[in-house]
């Protein structure tokens, strides 16, 4: 069974997908959610982890005199985990280099665009969507791409599709792009175990 820690700031609906695929879906006997990690004390992701029964840790970067104590004390988490697969689902900070460094090619996170295209630093949820209807996009997606230093630049692993019509707010969009997101990430965390076995 892979080991995945989830990393989240807020609602969670990303990672109840990721759980619920290990319970009932194409993750079930796979993977399994061991950890997650939020840095806000009041994400709601935090609620659904108690819920589902998963150990859950809140790390905020304020608790931390420097970034240095701060990235040590999560991959501390990570380590006395055992965790295999970092995901990043609605975690809305950078994560430390030594993380990235130690589970490279193993962190994983989710874009609501269709990088390269809005990506990049600022570029974070509703800001997402405004400006894909500001720009009169015809398309937006989800994308699940691995983590590198660099915002939103590591290799993708998959990007689905869906429709922006000239009548869709800001919110049509995310409402849009959500639900497939909660398509594609345990497809994605699939095909890196299926990857991972077979190399
Ligand atoms: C999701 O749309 C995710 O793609 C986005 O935040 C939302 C979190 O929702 N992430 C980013 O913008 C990261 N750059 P959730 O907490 O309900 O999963």
């Amino acid at each position: 069974m892979m080991r995945l820690a989830v990393l989240v700031s807020g609602g969670g609906s990303n990672m109840q997908s990721i759980i619920d695929s290990t319970k009932t879906g194409i993750l079930k006997g796979l993977a399994q959610v061991v950890l997650v990690i939020s840095n806000n004390p009041n994400a709601y992701a935090l609620k659904r982890a108690k819920n589902e029964n998963i150990k859950s840790v809140c790390v905020e970067r304020k608790n931390f005199n420097d970034e240095k104590s701060f990235n040590n004390t999560m991959l501390e988490e990570l380590k006395n985990a055992d965790v295999g697969i970092v995901c990043l689902a609605g975690y809305m900070r950078m994560i430390g280099h030594e993380i990235i460094k130690t589970y490279h090619g193993r962190v994983l996170n989710i874009h609501p665009a269709l990088l390269p295209k809005f990506g990049g630093k600022g570029m974070y949820g509703h800001r997402v969507h405004e400006a894909v209807v500001k720009a009169k996009e015809p398309k937006s997606g989800a994308t699940v791409h691995f983590v590198e230093e660099e915002y939103d630049t590591g290799e993708v692993i998959i990007q689905q599709e869906v429709e922006v019509s000239e009548a869709d707010t800001s919110q049509d969009v995310a409402k849009k792009v959500l639900a497939v997101e909660h398509q594609v990430y345990p497809k994605a965390i699939k095909k890196v175990i299926d990857f991972r076995l077979n190399n």
